[in-house]
């Protein structure tokens, strides 16, 4: 397939980027990781290193495995081979040190149906250790995450975007350095995707995030660096810069380029 005259005037090669922070602290990695099913490779041989301050987006088609291999980061399911680690320690062997200053919001949002925000919150704020400072955290999840109406509501009745809120003052309760968020904005209204992404925008001066998204304006709003899978293998990873010149200008184009030739 012939590809179109590149558009924009930033140099691209075959070879990976130099990471954007090179002497940055890695926060999360993946080293030849594999996720197996029975004989399919959900998550086949991907490596990455995301550092310290970086916001990644993740990108792939449904079922690529962006969110086997999140889970994996995260630690909710064990790899088959190879390695996660999270600020240096390895997710399998040294969990809790891994785990404990991530925020991670997985697919469907929280569970526990049961209970209202106001006792999920309180739940975690206590599993997490906060115990002094909870009330000023509730206070400012509440606002970032516009949870006012809802606190006393159980989850089990919220509307999808509702719980997506509730699911992401969780992951922010602590203040977590490293983010995992898979598609933060899936079920949101205009302007709770406006509220999420200027939120994630801010955390991401000081935090480092790897988010899934299938939407484009989402990657040119938020990251600074593209990941993509295809079939469970990483397919590219480079600056958003590289990944608009790989499609001409366009990240549509770029996007089916990658996922679409092997
Ligand atoms: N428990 C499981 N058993 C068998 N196959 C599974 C299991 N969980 C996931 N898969 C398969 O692994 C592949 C990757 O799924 P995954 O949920 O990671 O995709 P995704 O990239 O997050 O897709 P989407 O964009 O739809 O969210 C899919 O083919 C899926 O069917
Ligand atoms: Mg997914």
């Amino acid at each position: 397939m012939t590809e179109a005259a590149p558009q924009s005037n930033v140099p691209f090669d075959d070879d990976p980027p130099p990471p954007r922070r090179p002497d940055a602290e890695p926060m999360i990695e993946a080293i030849d990781l594999c996720k197996h099913y029975g004989s399919f490779a959900a998550v086949d041989d991907v490596s990455f290193t995301i550092r310290k301050g970086e916001v990644v987006a993740f990108l792939g088609p449904n079922g690529a495995g962006k969110s086997t291999t999140m889970k994996v980061l995260t630690g909710y399911l064990a790899p088959t081979k190879g390695q996660a680690r999270l600020r240096g320690f390895d997710v399998t062997k040294d969990r809790v040190k891994a785990v404990e200053k991530l925020g991670y919001l997985p697919e469907n949002g929280p569970l526990y149906p049961d209970m209202t925000p106001r006792k999920l919150l309180k739940f975690f704020g206590e599993a997490r250790g906060i115990h002094a400072r909870f009330r000023s955290q509730l206070e400012r999840v509440i606002d970032e995450c516009d949870l006012e109406e809802l606190l006393d509501k159980p989850i089990g009745t919220c509307s999808k975007g509702q719980r997506q809120r509730v699911g992401m003052a969780q992951v922010l309760l602590h203040e977590p350095e490293v983010l995992i968020l898979d598609e933060p904005t899936t079920g949101l209204d205009p302007n709770q995707i406006r509220q999420v992404r200027e939120l994630v925008k801010k955390l991401g001066q000081t935090r480092t995030i790897l988010l899934s998204t299938h939407l484009f304006q989402e990657v040119e709003a938020m990251a600074d660096r593209v990941l993509v899978v295809s079939d469970g293998r990483l397919a590219f990873d480079g600056t958003v810069s590289d990944f608009l010149y790989k499609g001409g200008g366009q990240m549509d184009r770029a996007f089916h380029t990658l996922t679409t030739e092997s």
